[in-house]
């Protein structure tokens, strides 16, 4: 859905990009020159954040009682059909994450997408709360981002959550 809209939107973009360049074309002028394609062709980024409940690591949240977990490594699965594509980056000190895609994304949408943190890295804070264990989060669209090799549909696949299950084990 997120997809087909920032497919519709950027349909949209390039027709009204059409008009602001062109102009409406009398028929006349507009023979024999070749028709400006609209482009459908953007890469994904999706970014999120991992969180651990109750251990105070570096960058401990107190009103939280949560840490950033760094160094987390966080995969973006697409498949359609018999195509499939992974992708895969860490976590920074603040726990947050961004994949990038290059073109190799064209065949997928975003529906097709699904972001997972398979396992914790922090010893002590392994439980996965949400989303549940082995289940990956949905990509929901935020915005276009304009990069020097072209836009970008960037998403969110919000927060992963690990908690310890033993405070002394932290
Ligand atoms: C999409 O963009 C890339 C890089 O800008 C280009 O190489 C490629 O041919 C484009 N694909 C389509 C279908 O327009
Ligand atoms: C990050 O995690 C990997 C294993 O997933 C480990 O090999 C590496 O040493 C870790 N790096 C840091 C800075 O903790
Ligand atoms: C990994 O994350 C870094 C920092 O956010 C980013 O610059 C880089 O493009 C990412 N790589 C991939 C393959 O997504």
């Amino acid at each position: 859905m997120a997809s087909f809209l920032a497919r519709s939107l950027l349909g949209c973009l390039a027709l009204v990009m059409i008009l602001a360049v062109g102009g409406l074309p009398s028929p006349g002028s507009a023979m024999g020159l070749p028709q400006p394609q609209p482009s459908l062709n953007f890469t994904i980024g999706v970014e999120g954040v991992v969180w651990c409940n109750g251990c105070r690591y570096r960058g401990y949240v107190e009103s939280r009682d949560a840490s950033p977990l760094r160094n987390a490594s966080v995969l973006l699965r697409c498949r359609h059909g018999r195509r499939a594509l992974s992708v895969w980056n860490t976590t920074n000190a603040h726990g947050y994450f961004l994949i990038q895609t290059g073109m190799q994304a064209a065949p997928f949408t975003s529906n097709n997408c699904k972001v997972y943190v398979p396992r914790s890295p922090a010893r002590g804070c392994r439980v996965a709360v949400s989303p549940a264990r082995k289940k990956g989060s949905p990509l929901k669209f935020r915005r276009f981002v304009t990069l020097t090799d072209g836009l970008q549909a960037r998403y969110s696949a919000g927060r992963f959550t690990f908690a310890t299950q033993d405070r002394s084990k932290c």
